[in-house]
């Protein structure tokens, strides 16, 4: 079975998970990006790939967080709620002004401009999206936009730019995810790792 994690902390949790259930270590070498044991082949990729080696079947099943999945909009089946990366996806702006609200069109700047679009959207309110790829909470700082759509975590960098959280669209947590093809032609395998993760894990 092969398994595509998302690479930094949470691949480090999930394989922990693993080493947990097996009693045997389980480590990306160096800079390898594959890593074979106990009959899985765990791939080593950037958390916004998790879901399409997935879902091109070159992963069975992978880890990957609820805001990336509904962000890509991804076809695959989600197995268990991890309880790890745990997040949101919020709406933020700068502290104390309200104005956006009132706006006849609003700028929004986001790096997740599907999730940030179909909420304006199904409230009814226009808004014109501005796709960025990271250092969001500047947009708003230089006027090139009149709000974020960002992930919080602890909230310190909202903070530490004058912003402040106003709205959560999403809550967000790893998932365990697998691909359709493959949960039926390998449906026992997948449900009794399944099993064993809630075992040592409680999810
Ligand atoms: C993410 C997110 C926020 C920050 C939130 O950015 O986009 O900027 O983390 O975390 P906090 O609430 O704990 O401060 P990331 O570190 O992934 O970098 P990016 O700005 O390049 O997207």
């Amino acid at each position: 079975m092969t398994i595509a994690l998302p690479k930094g902390r949470i691949a480090s949790e999930v394989l922990d998970i693993f080493r947990k259930i097996f009693n045997e270590d389980f480590e990306f070498e160096n800079r390898k990006l594959i890593l074979k044991k106990a009959g899985f082949t765990f791939l080593n990729v950037r958390n916004w790939d998790v879901a399409t080696y997935v879902e091109k079947q070159a992963a069975d099943i992978g880890v990957v967080g609820l805001d990336v999945i509904t962000e890509l909009k991804s076809d695959v089946l989600e197995l268990l709620d991890l309880g790890l990366g745990k997040c949101r996806v919020s709406i933020g702006g700068i502290k104390g002004d309200e104005s956006y609200k009132s706006k006849i069109q609003i700028k929004v700047a986001s790096k997740l401009a599907n999730i940030a679009k179909e909420y304006f959207s199904k409230k009814g309110i226009p808004a014109e999206v501005i796709k960025l790829n990271g250092s969001i909470e500047l947009a708003p700082l230089v006027g090139l936009s009149d709000v974020i759509v960002d992930i919080v975590e602890t909230g310190n960098t909202l903070r530490e730019n004058g912003l402040e959280e106003k709205e959560v669209i999403l809550y967000s947590s790893a998932r365990l995810i697998a691909n359709k093809n493959s949960f039926l032609t390998k449906k026992t395998e997948i449900l009794d790792l399944v099993e064993k993760i809630r075992k040592v894990h409680g999810a």
